[in-house]
């Protein structure tokens, strides 16, 4: 006990690259009527960071979903379990995610938004763990591409823990952090 899961990418790596991603949104998304979507939980700490680096005027909204998954992984059955309070019809959307995985939950997240008629849909994705994909995704903004391990910290948890790190970690469960 007391001992933190291992750096993986540092808050201050996190905060350059978010620095630089916050720069790119506010260049693309001049002049757009832009909301962005945070998705719950994992996502709420890279949201609040983020828009603080973008510089044009947004609307932030929140959806959760969950999917049936067992442990660790996702089973690609997601439902809706809290939803947008925001019309996005003719609006610019970018859902914003902490880590694209198999991809299967922001693969139904995407296809259900795009049936609202938003007048474009792009994907914000701190981790991008590559290795793991089953379908494919389209991520626009990515922060970094991470390894095939169980990552936690900075939003992401494990059984609702280390969610608070500033950074991002990765969780050795032989040695029982
Ligand atoms: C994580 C993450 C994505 C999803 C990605 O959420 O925030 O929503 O998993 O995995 P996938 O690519 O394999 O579908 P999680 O289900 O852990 O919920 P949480 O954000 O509430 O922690």
């Amino acid at each position: 006990m007391g001992t933190k899961p291992p750096v993986l990418i540092s808050q201050e790596r996190i905060e350059s690259r978010l620095r630089e991603l916050g720069a790119d949104i506010s260049r693309d998304y001049r002049g757009a009527d832009l909301i962005m979507v945070g998705i719950l939980k994992g996502a709420f700490v890279v949201l609040a960071d983020l828009v603080r680096f973008v510089e044009i005027p947004l609307r932030i909204d929140f959806m959760a979903v969950s999917s049936y998954g067992m442990g660790t992984s996702t089973s690609g059955v997601v439902s809706i379990t809290k939803d947008l309070d925001l019309d996005i019809q003719g609006r610019d959307v970018l859902v914003v995610e902490d880590i694209v995985d198999t991809g299967l939950t922001l693969d139904y997240l995407l296809r259900t938004l795009k049936t609202r008629g938003p007048s474009s849909l792009s994907l914000f994705a701190l981790l991008d763990k590559k290795e793991a994909r089953e379908v494919p995704v389209d991520i626009t903004y990515r922060g970094f591409e991470v390894p095939n391990r169980f990552i936690v910290g900075y939003g992401l948890d494990c059984g609702e823990r280390h969610r608070e790190l500033p950074y991002i970690g990765i969780l050795e469960e032989e040695k029982g952090y």
